[in-house]
């Protein structure tokens, strides 16, 4: 039998609905919409990943309807439709970053971590998968951690183990 998902109700803290407030001053009058992406990143940024209730309140706060902001959000891969680990690790896998290792630094993460790309760990830490130019193929092979996109570059298998290892302990 079909299982329906109830709706979980979603809070926005204050402070998030002032800071879109502030996002949304950026823009022309009656151009508001164009906040849509940073007030996306913001909601993400608190509740870890977009829900389809927070999608509807985020249309609601810009009143726009709610499938302007699942096509939004469903199109660009920084944001996240389902629950995620608390370090999304996104290895660049483009062809710059491939030729200096990329590929051997995603069989690392799977070994390592012991999960399979998008899976997520036991303990709700790590989770990892490849993802297109990350626009620093200078510094190749590349990757970076949501949620809060910090880059990490010239990468080696202790390189990788050394920044697990830290985020474990953090
Ligand atoms: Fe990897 Fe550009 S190819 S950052």
């Amino acid at each position: 039998m079909l299982k329906v998902e109830e709706p979980q109700p979603v809070h926005f803290s204050p402070a998030l609905i002032e800071k879109f407030g502030e996002i949304v001053k950026r823009y022309p009058e009656g151009k508001h919409k164009s906040a849509l992406l940073p007030i996306l990143h913001e909601t993400q940024a608190e509740l870890g990943w977009l829900s389809s209730e927070a999608m509807d309140k985020v249309a609601a706060y810009l009143d726009i309807q709610d499938i302007e902001v699942y096509e939004v959000a469903s199109f660009y891969s920084m944001y996240f439709l389902k629950p995620q680990a608390k370090f999304v690790m996104e290895v660049c896998r483009t062809g710059p970053c491939c030729l200096v290792g990329a590929e051997k630094i995603m069989d690392h993460l799977e070994n390592k971590l012991g999960v399979k790309e998008g899976e997520v760990t036991a303990d709700g830490l790590f989770s990892w998968r490849g993802v297109e130019c990350l626009a620093a193929c200078g510094y190749a092979p590349v990757l970076q951690i949501g949620p809060d996109y910090t880059f990490y570059e010239n990468l080696t298998e202790q390189k990788v183990d050394d920044l697990i290892n830290d985020l474990r302990n953090k």
